[in-house]
């Protein structure tokens, strides 16, 4: 059996007072707004606690594998990459991580020409395929699409799917290019037999099953479902939308759907939880473990929504 651990949107969040105003002429002055007025500073005011307390259970559980889906910061400032970092140092150079970014951690132009998210998280952006072995018509994308081949059982593929954006804009793209060479990795000889589990920062939909808003969603999630539907893919895994939910394959969307939601937002009806997914001949049992704030710990939490074994229509890849 393998064990997967998905952790995401840990958003370290710099306190606003402390925030130079130099490093506000941008779209970061929105989000400073939005972290000191509209209080989204004191949603994530624990996270470093958090992530200690993260990286603390993740030593206990000992996963095989552990995958972060992004949204590390909260505007992509150096300051909140040198504190996501010095949380996260006991799993940074750990070659058990694949990590992507979130559009937090590319909030700004800047810090996507300054590639602060790759500074400081590059070691996460690991791939088992060598140039060579990816398509010709796809090697400048590389090392995107990412596939980890975890033990004999399981391929990971994760997707870049974050760029800057205008103001009141926070959605994403994957881009044709990218979802046409994971179609192509998909059928890969070095995939083939394994159970295919994709991550991306984005979800597919909402836990309603309806698409997310334009402004806020994957603008090309069509283009993405119709690739994912047509390959034998048993489970997507993802962040942004910071309430944790589970869906079960259906007929129409013949593979589950785990996001454990942000594991710091600290809004009431967030659960602050993080998934270790359990893979063993293609079947996939999700556990849940949950911050507590008074032992400031992880617990387990079986009776969670979406715990268990997942059901339903899950296919084996071939
Ligand atoms: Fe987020
Ligand atoms: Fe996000």
């Amino acid at each position: 059996m393998i064990r997967i651990a998905h952790f995401t949107d840990l958003h370290v969040t710099e306190e606003p007072s402390r925030i130079p105003w130099r490093m506000l002429l941008s779209k970061r002055f929105l989000g400073w707004v939005n972290l000191s007025i509209f209080g989204r500073y004191r949603l994530f005011a624990e996270s470093v606690r958090i992530g200690r307390a993260l990286v603390r259970d993740l030593e206990a559980v000992r996963p095989d594998f552990i995958v972060s889906t992004g949204d590390l910061t909260g505007i992509s400032l150096p300051s909140e990459f040198a504190s996501a970092r010095e949380v996260l140092s006991p799993i940074l150079e750990d070659p058990r991580v694949t990590g992507i970014p979130g559009n937090h951690d590319v909030y700004v132009r800047s810090a996507q020409r300054e590639q602060l998210y790759e500074k400081s998280f590059g070691a996460w952006t690991r791939t088992d395929l060598s140039v060579d072995e990816i398509p010709t018509g796809f090697r400048d994308i590389h090392p995107y699409p990412l596939l980890r081949l975890l033990g004999d059982e399981v391929a990971l593929f994760s997707l870049r799917d974050v760029r800057p954006t205008r103001y009141h804009d926070s959605s994403g793209r994957v881009g044709a290019r990218q979802i046409a060479a994971l179609d192509s990795l998909f059928r890969h000889p070095r995939a083939t037999g394994r159970t295919k589990i994709l991550a991306l920062h984005y979800g597919l939909c909402r836990a309603d099953r309806s698409p997310d808003r334009r402004r806020h969603g994957l603008r090309d999630a069509t283009d993405l479902i119709e690739v994912i539907r047509r390959h034998s893919v048993s489970l997507v895994l993802h962040g942004h939308l910071h309430g944790r939910f589970v869906l079960e394959p259906t007929a129409l969307w013949p593979f589950a759907i785990a996001n454990p939601g942000s594991v710091s937002s600290l809004q009431p009806h967030h659960s602050r939880a993080y998934h270790v997914l359990g893979v063993d001949r293609g079947h996939i049992n999700l556990e849940v473990r949950r911050y507590d704030r008074t032992s400031e710990c992880f617990q387990p939490w079986p009776e969670a929504p979406g715990a268990g074994r997942i059901s339903g229509n899950l296919r084996r890849g071939n």
